[in-house]
């Protein structure tokens, strides 16, 4: 049995601190935290080998490392439980199941951070995740384990549940920052970053759900250990998200440097692939999707999917099978990249949504020649010409669904009788094909 750092109290009924505390829970709140320094302690995270788990993969104890301590300001931590790309629904699960872990991870954070004030912003529609996590600090604060001189060790944190409304865009740590505050969520430009002027223009350290549910593990075991967990670059192990064309859809974790057809396929996990396996889109519905035969030789590590030209993103495995068509695939994630833009950068506002009406020409049967050319120059030019990833989150796929899978591409235009005649504006006006 593979050991597992974050997922062990599922199925448990850990999100009552009785049981959470049976199972080991708050072990770290005593001397195995607060004997450390601030300095001691980001850089056992950092011996650790731990990486965002929210997306971009970037050390957590780097990042810690960027907060300055002494700015006069307050320091936030900002728990980013927004989770809205497709795909992706380990965090509201994690959050479900153990939402005192969570708890613990924001104690260590706030304890390496001298953090007096975190929220989690939690997606809108998590209603039972964000009950859980109002039971579970409700919990804590009568046990003493939250508010003021904790445990009496002079430590004091408080913890707020900001629920978002829904957008995707508020994912971004800087547009989550923005609705946090109050202000409509939109990016911001960065630097400055939130580390250094985020919440208010005061340090903030913006970390995953999942990031942060590693770190009793770590602290309890011993930063070699985790690493050791997983390869030399991506160590521990990570949580996935797995959906589409296999017998078994769920949340597993696993170590880094799984091969991505063990998690498909073992028994004691998504039980193999329904149909014959096409393709899989292995890292959130941005990272590019590989083709079966390249599925078959990944390793669910950054570097190993880094190699193949795509990336471990947020853990969030699509498989599909040979009855799917990659036409409808990709004009399904280009509707939901043109629906989430939030309109401040004319490359994103108006490339996602041109590609996406584009695609829905060609899925309704009116696609023209020199479609695909454009959609591939469109996606090029909203390529890093805009303030946050989201342009180029949209790109990808168009890259590589076109790249990979051209041939049916090029029969859905050619389906159309008329496909040889010239593509006219009015094809586009509002409400042309939805
Ligand atoms: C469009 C967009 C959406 C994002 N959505 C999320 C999200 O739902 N959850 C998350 O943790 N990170 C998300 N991120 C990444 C965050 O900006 C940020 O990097 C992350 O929360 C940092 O935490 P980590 O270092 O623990 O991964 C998103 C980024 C972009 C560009
Ligand atoms: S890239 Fe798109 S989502 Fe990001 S800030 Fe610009 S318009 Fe908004």
């Amino acid at each position: 049995m593979a050991t597992l750092t974050v997922t062990q109290n599922f199925g448990k009924g850990a999100c009552d601190l009785g049981v959470y505390r049976s199972l080991g829970g708050y072990a770290s709140l005593g001397p195995r935290l607060f004997d450390l320094s601030q300095f001691e302690l980001i850089d056992l995270v950092s011996r650790s080998g731990l990486r965002g788990r929210g997306g971009a993969g970037f050390p957590t104890g780097m990042k810690w490392s960027f907060v300055p301590r002494n700015s006069g300001k307050p320091v936030y931590l900002v728990v980013n439980a927004d989770e809205g790309e497709p795909g992706t629904f380990k965090d509201h699960v994690l959050m479900l199941e153990d939402p005192h872990r969570l708890i613990e991870g924001m104690l260590i954070c706030g304890w390496a951070l001298g953090v007096r004030t975190a929220y989690i912003y939690v997606r809108g529609e998590f209603l039972p995740a964000i009950e859980a996590l109002n039971r579970a600090l409700k919990q804590a604060y009568d046990a003493g384990i939250l508010g003021e001189n904790i445990q009496g060790t002079g430590y004091s944190l408080d913890i707020y549940v900001h629920r978002g409304a829904g957008a995707y865009i508020c994912g971004e740590e800087t547009a989550l920052i923005n609705s946090l505050e109050g202000y409509k969520g939109q990016p911001r430009l960065k630097p400055p970053f939130p580390a250094v002027s985020g919440a208010w223009a005061s340090p903030t350290c913006v970390n995953n759900v999942e990031t942060l549910m590693a770190l009793p593990w770590i602290l309890e075991n011993g930063p070699a250990a985790y690493q050791a967990l997983g390869t030399p670059k991506s160590g521990g192990t990570k949580v996935f998200s797995v959906s589409g064309d296999v017998k078994r859809p769920g949340v597993y974790e696993v170590p880094m440097g799984t091969p991505l057809m063990e998690l498909l396929e073992s028994k004691d996990l998504c039980q193999g692939i329904v149909g014959e396996l096409k393709g899989v889109i292995p890292g959130g519905s941005s990272s590019p999707v590989l083709l079966a035969e390249e599925a078959r030789k990944a390793n669910l590590d950054y570097e190993a999917l880094a190699a193949l030209k795509t990336m471990l993103g947020s853990g969030a495995v699509i498989a599909f099978n040979t009855t799917r068509n990659a036409v409808g695939m990709l004009a399904s994630l280009t509707r939901f990249y043109a629906h989430e833009s939030c309109g401040q950068c004319t490359p994103c506002r108006e490339g996602t949504g041109y590609a996406d009406r584009i695609l829905k020409s060609v899925v309704a049967g009116k696609g023209r020649d020199g479609d695909l050319e454009h959609m591939l120059d469109l996606a090029a030019n909203f390529s890093y010409t805009t303030i946050c990833p989201l342009a180029i989150a949209d790109a990808w796929p168009i890259e590589n669904f076109i790249g990979k899978f051209r041939p049916e591409f090029e029969k859905a235009v050619s389906a159309n009788p008329g496909h040889a005649s010239p593509r006219m504006d009015d094809d586009f006006r509002p409400g042309a094909f939805w």
